[in-house]
Parts: C-alpha cells; structure tokens; sequence
C-alpha cells in the first residue's frame, strides 16, 4: 500500500509532463526549427543567388549552352543543392541540373513573388524553392530556380524532437523524484514529529536544534510541559486510587509487568543465621533498608542477592547458596553472596562506610579514600553484577538495586543484561555537587549510576543535587523539567520516591495493649509506672544526633529540674560497624556523656539515661515504641529516617510525641511533630518539655494526621510507584523496538 502510495506520487507527476511534453513542447519546438531552417534556406539562396547573378547573366548574353551547364554542374556541388533550373522569359525550362525534378516546372513557380522562397513537398519529400529573377542592363533574362533538399530538415526534426523527449522525460523524471522524496520525508518528519509530541514520545527529551520539525520546537515546549503536567496528573490519580496493601502490589507486578521476575540487591540481608551456643539463630538486622523492603518482597517473591555475613549462613543455604524465608513461611528467596574478611574490609567497612557514607551525610566527618578500598569496592560490584546474571531467567528482568554500597552496579548489570530495567534507590542523602566532587573517583561513579533505568532518592532536593553533579562532571544532555539524563545512549529517569514502611505492620500483630507495653518497659529497666519515659532506636551511628539529644536531655533537667526523677530517656543502640575507629571513637563518646549527665543528675536509683547498646529484635522495639512517651529522631543528615514512621505506626491508641529533626527527609512527611534543629540544644530541650507536657487531646490530634499520612503513603506505594513507572518505561520500550528505533 505505502508502495502503491509512493509510486503512484511518482507516476502521476511524470505521466502529466510527459503529456505536456508529447503534446505541447515538442510541437512547438518543431514549428520553430523549421522556421529557423527555412529562414536559413532563404538566406542561403538568397546569397546563392547574389553570387551567381552576375556570371549567369553573362553566360545567358552570350547564349553558351555548354558553359552555362558547366556552372551549374559546377555550383550543384554543394551538397545542400538539390538542383538548378533557369525559366525563360516564356517559362520554359531552358536549363536544369541532372537532378531537377520534372514535377517542378516553371509554371508551377510562376505565381512565386519574385526572390522569393516556398516549401513543397513531392513524393521524396519537402523542397525548398527559391525563384530568383535575373537581368542583364536592366532587362529581365529570365528566372534561375533553386531546390535545396529539405529531407536531411525532417531528420534533423525528428533527432531534435527525441532529443528534447528524452532530455525533457529525464529531466521530468528527476524533479518528479526530488520532489516526490523532498515531500515524503519533510512530510514524514512533519507528521511523525507532530504524532510523537501528542503521544509525549521524545518530550521528556527535547528534540536537538539540528533534528528534524525545527519548526515543531516552540509547540513541543507547551506540549511537553502539558504532557507532563496531565502525567503527574494520571500518575497521583491512578496512584491515589489504589489502596496500597501487599495484595495491590502483587496485582501491579501481574498486570503492568506480567508477572516478570522481581531482582532485589542489597548489601544486608533480611535474615541473617548465627552459631549461638552450638545452636543456629536467625536475626533481622536493624535497618531501615530491610524493614522497608523485607515486606515488599513477601509480596512480590522473588530473589534478594545479599551479603551472607552470618556465622551460621553457610549451614543453611543449599548448593546454589539459596535459602527461603521468612523461616517460618518461606515466599521468597535470599542468594548469598560470600565475601572475604579482606573484601569486606575494602568495600563495606572502607569505601562504602568511611568514603561514600561521611561524603553523602552531612555531620562534620571526614571522608576516607583509600586506592585499596576502592579496588575491593569494584570487585565485589563485579561479584554481585554476576550474582544477578546468573539469577535472572530472562534478558529483561527488574532489578532494585538498593544503596550506596552499589553505585557501580547498575552499569555492570546493564552491560551484561542491555534490556534489564534496573531500579536504583539510594538510601542516604545526596551532597551538593562541590561536595560530592571531593570524591577521587566521582565520575566513575556518577557512570555506574546512570546505568539505571530508574533513579530514587527519598526527596527532590537529594535528585537536584545528584542532577547538579552531573552537570558538573559529566557530558550528559538533562532535562531538568523532566527530570531526566541522557549519557551514553541511555536516558536515566531521576525521581523521588519517599520511602515508607509497612501498613498494617506485622509486628503489632503480636503485641500486647499499649497499656500493657508501658508497664513492661518500665519494669525492664526497673522504673516506676508513673515515669515518663523518651526513646531514641537507631543504630550507634554519628549522623543520628545521639549526643546532641543527650545534650537536650542534661539542658531539660538543667532548665527545669522539677523533671528530674520523673523523666528518663532510654536510648536503644544496635552496635554498628564498630571495626571503623570513628564508629569505635563515637561509641566512647556516646556511652561517655551518658555516664556523666547520669552521674550528675542521677539519685536514689534514678538515671536520667538508659543506653543499652545492643541488638534487639523488632518485636521487642515495637514494645518500646509502644511504651514511650516521646520518641526522639534528632538525626543530624538523614535520608528519611524510618524510626519516625515506625513509631508513628505503631501507636494505635493514638497517643505520644514525635520529636524529629528537620534534618530528616521524615520532616518533609510529618509535619505534625516536634520538628527542631539538633544543633540548637535550648530549642531541643524546649521541646522535649512540650512533648512531655503536651495535652492527650493535641498528641490525638497530631498522631492521627501522622498516622493517615504513613497509612495512605506506605511501603507498598513506595514500591508500587517505582513499579509502575518501570513498566510504564518497559511498555514504551517494546514499542520503539517494535518500531525499530531505540528509545533514549
Ligand atoms: O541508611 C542507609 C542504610 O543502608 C539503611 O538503609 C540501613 O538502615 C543502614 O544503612 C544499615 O547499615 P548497615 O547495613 O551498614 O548496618
């Protein structure tokens, strides 16, 4: 049909002039030459005539016959010359060449004007006559008639008219080409560009200068501003119309991503297996990674390829280092990636912990880049980019790749997987481009990063920065409307997505009543019923603001002392990375001060401070979160920070205060809490004193709107939205290979 289509816009144009050349051009073209032959032919005998007139005349006076024959023989020569004849005054034809054709007689020529011409055509062909009067001393002799042939005129017209045909047909021919490919390109560009503007194909990456439909640019910046504002649109109503649950989110994985296998990739692993006292014992670790997606996994099954750094890890896997879990009722699987103690070394405790992790967070430590580390940073990327590969049963499955620890990895799983959709979630802040630059190996890192199909940061001001960066560093082509960059082929779409955590939460399941959980938390650390108590749980780390929470706790008593005796803050800290010095040196320092604002404020039993640095296991800090009065999140750069919805989760009695620092991606989410500065102690103690204070009426208040918030905006939302638009890229990927073009 586009052949029909194309041949046809060909054919008709070439057709119409060729019919105009047939029956127009060349008819002109042939009266014309013959005029100009025949006036060629006048001036030719005319001079002829010129030439002979004279010598002719004299012959004729002197009557010689055999002289006269002669001349003429002798003028005949000229091939032109058909032949020669001389009229008598009584038009007989008194001399002629060999070649005079008897049907011309003198009779016939009489009625020709004096030197003057005519054609006539005789069964050989045209003639041209010339009839010429001659004299001598002013009396006529009689009138000289010369034919000239005009049959070579008729060849020459008929080589001049195929001449012009042909010259005309190839000329027609190839404007009818040009024309025809001029218009079906232009018209081709024209169309496409316009269709793909509607369909918001290329408008999340602006069409360059010198790319087809220049014209198209100051239409497709509307179009694309519109586009993008109905999908933000579509997206929030289609997103707010799911009720997020596990359920939801398995239905998106089956419909929007036919059921295609789901890749998860962190450094910790969900369950963990250790030797304690000859016997195996499974632990979740204290993350805030694991207990946001440990729940989407349940719902989405699947294989988590994580660190086995369990003692006991190598007893349970089977000979592809697999395990189910949960342990209980295993629905997906972890696959254990063994690192050795020098590996782990180099890329968790080295670069990932003392380089990436103090450079992203801002709280005042060093960053520490060592050559060795960043060596064993990229092997073991290369060791988990493999692990993946060798899970993935198709080319093209979706892999969350999860943090910091793996910024090489997106790029090393999409060279060996091209069309894998490769989800990155960056758990911890993004610096400023100056401070991200410090780093000595920050291109290669911003490369790896950029092989993901998808971005995440917790919010918009950690995507800038990380868009910032690039500008700085690399030769990649943003779109910052869209949010989007392209390097190396590849577009990048960088978006935030606010982590969450479950909802339901499992571990309120087995809970007991929140009246129940407060007086088991007292008497855990030997209170009475009646003290008020504020919680911290994070892991010993020096970017959660610990000291600076104490400080607000000594600045309280030290404000107002009637709170001694009365109130005590119990502070949970998991031990973590304590191999690293300034984890080592920070531990000191925590335990340190609560040593001395205990032994300054501390009588008859009382401590103002509870540090219990050791793992406890989820269930038991829900009983905590339940127990407490307030919950401090004083977090001095924090990505999210899941404390904060954790304890907002798990009060259903709706009662208790969060106090939480502005330094947290939380604070942009809960805006009903305490929100302070941790720098500013006196603000922070004031706060505190608001919480303890605070009526049941105002924490109601607070705590629902806290509450409807993680409800509503939960794990699987988080998860799901990352889903959708990664079946959303999937599904326009399928189509630009459908149409034989690579999708940028
Ligand atoms: O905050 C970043 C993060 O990876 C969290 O997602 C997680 O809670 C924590 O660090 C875990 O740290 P680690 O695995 O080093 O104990």
């Amino acid at each position: 049909m586009r052949l029909l289509r194309l041949s046809l816009r060909f054919v008709l144009p070439l057709g119409i002039v060729l019919g105009v050349i047939a029956f127009g051009v060349i008819p002109l073209v042939d009266s014309l030459e013959l005029k100009w032959f025949v006036r060629d032919l006048d001036m030719r005998s005319n001079l002829m005539v010129n030439t002979m007139e004279g010598p002719l005349a004299d012959l004729l006076v002197s009557n010689s016959k055999g002289k006269i024959h002669a001349y003429f023989t002798r003028i005949i020569q000229d091939e032109r010359l058909y032949a020669l004849g001389f009229c008598d005054l009584d038009n007989r034809l008194l001399y002629e060449t060999q070649a005079y054709p008897h049907d011309v007689t003198c009779q016939d020529t009489l009625g020709l004007a004096p030197d003057s011409s005519t054609v006539r055509s005789f069964s050989r062909g045209p003639i041209h006559i010339t009839s010429a009067s001659i004299e001598s001393n002013g009396r006529s002799l009689g009138r000289l008639l010369l034919l000239h042939d005009m049959s070579f005129i008729l060849q020459r017209s008929s080589d001049t008219k195929w001449y012009v045909f042909y010259l005309f047909a190839g000329l027609a021919a190839v404007v009818s080409l040009v024309t025809v490919l001029v218009a079906h390109f232009s018209l081709k560009g024209w169309v496409a560009g316009v269709r793909a503007m509607l369909k918001g194909e290329r408008l999340l990456t602006p069409l360059k200068h010198e790319e087809h439909a220049p014209e198209l640019q100051p239409l497709a910046k509307d179009l694309r501003s519109l586009v993008q504002a109905l999908e933000t649109d579509r997206r929030m109503r289609d997103e707010s119309q799911i009720s997020w649950t596990p359920t939801s989110l398995k239905k998106i994985l089956h419909e929007q991503l036919a059921g295609d296998q789901v890749l998860i990739v962190s450094n910790r692993q969900p369950y963990a297996h250790y030797w304690q006292d000859k016997n195996i014992v499974v632990q979740v670790p204290a993350s805030g990674l694991v207990s946001a997606l440990e729940p989407v996994m349940r719902a989405c099954s699947g294989t988590w390829v994580a660190h086995g750094n369990g003692s006991a890890d190598r007893e349970v896997v089977d000979e592809r280092s697999h395990v189910g879990v949960p342990p209980s009722h295993p629905t997906y699987e972890i696959r254990r990636v063994w690192l050795t103690a020098e590996e782990e070394a180099g890329y968790y405790y080295g670069f990932a912990n003392e380089g990436l992790w103090p450079l992203c967070h801002i709280a005042h430590v060093r960053p520490t880049f060592r050559s060795s580390d960043w060596k064993h940073y990229v092997a073991v990327n290369e060791r988990f980019a493999q692990a993946v590969y060798e899970e993935a049963k198709t080319d093209n499955p979706v892999v969350l790749v999860q943090d910091y620890h793996f910024a090489l990895l997106p790029k090393l799983i999409r060279d060996k997987l091209p069309t894998a959709t490769i989800i990155m979630f960056w758990h911890i802040p993004w610096p400023n481009a100056e401070s991200f630059g410090i780093c000595p190996w920050r291109e290669e890192i911003l490369e790896g990063l950029l092989g993901s199909s998808i971005l995440g940061f917790h919010t918009r001001v950690h995507c800038n920065n990380f868009i910032d960066s690039i500008d700085r560093l690399l030769e990649a082509r943003i779109d910052r409307n869209s949010s989007t960059v392209s390097y190396g082929g590849k577009m990048t779409a960088v978006n935030p997505y606010p982590i969450s955590i479950e909802w339901p939460l499992q571990w309120l399941g087995h809970q007991r009543p929140v009246q129940e959980c407060r007086i088991k938390l007292r008497e855990m650390y030997g209170m009475p019923t009646d003290r008020l108590i504020g919680l911290g749980v994070e892991r010993l780390d020096y970017t959660k603001g610990i000291l600076e929470r104490f400080m607000a706790v000594e600045r309280l008593l030290e404000l107002q002392p009637e709170w001694i005796g009365k109130f005590t803050f119990v502070q949970i800290a998991a031990p973590s990375r304590s191999v690293i010095e300034q984890y080592h040196h920070f531990t000191g320092q925590v335990s340190a001060l609560a040593e001395q604002i205990n032994k300054r404020f501390g009588q008859d039993g009382y401590e103002p401070i509870c540090l219990r640095i050791q793992h406890h296991a989820p269930a038991q800090v829900y009983e905590c979160y339940r127990g407490a009065d307030v919950c401090v999140v004083s977090s001095l750069h924090d990505g999210m920070n899941l404390v904060a919805k954790e304890f907002v989760g798990a009060r259903d009695d709706e009662q208790g205060v969060l106090i939480l620092s502005q330094f947290a991606g939380a604070s942009r989410e809960l805006t009903e809490a305490l929100v302070i500065n941790p720098y500013d102690i006196d603000q922070f103690a004031a706060a505190l004193h608001l919480a303890l204070t605070m009526p049941k009426v105002e924490q109601r208040a607070r705590m629902q709107s806290m509450r409807g918030l993680i409800q509503e905006f939960n794990v699987y939302r988080w998860a799901g939205r990352m889903l959708m638009d990664a079946a959303r890229m999937r599904q326009k990927e399928r189509v630009m290979r459908q149409v034989g073009r690579p999708s940028l």
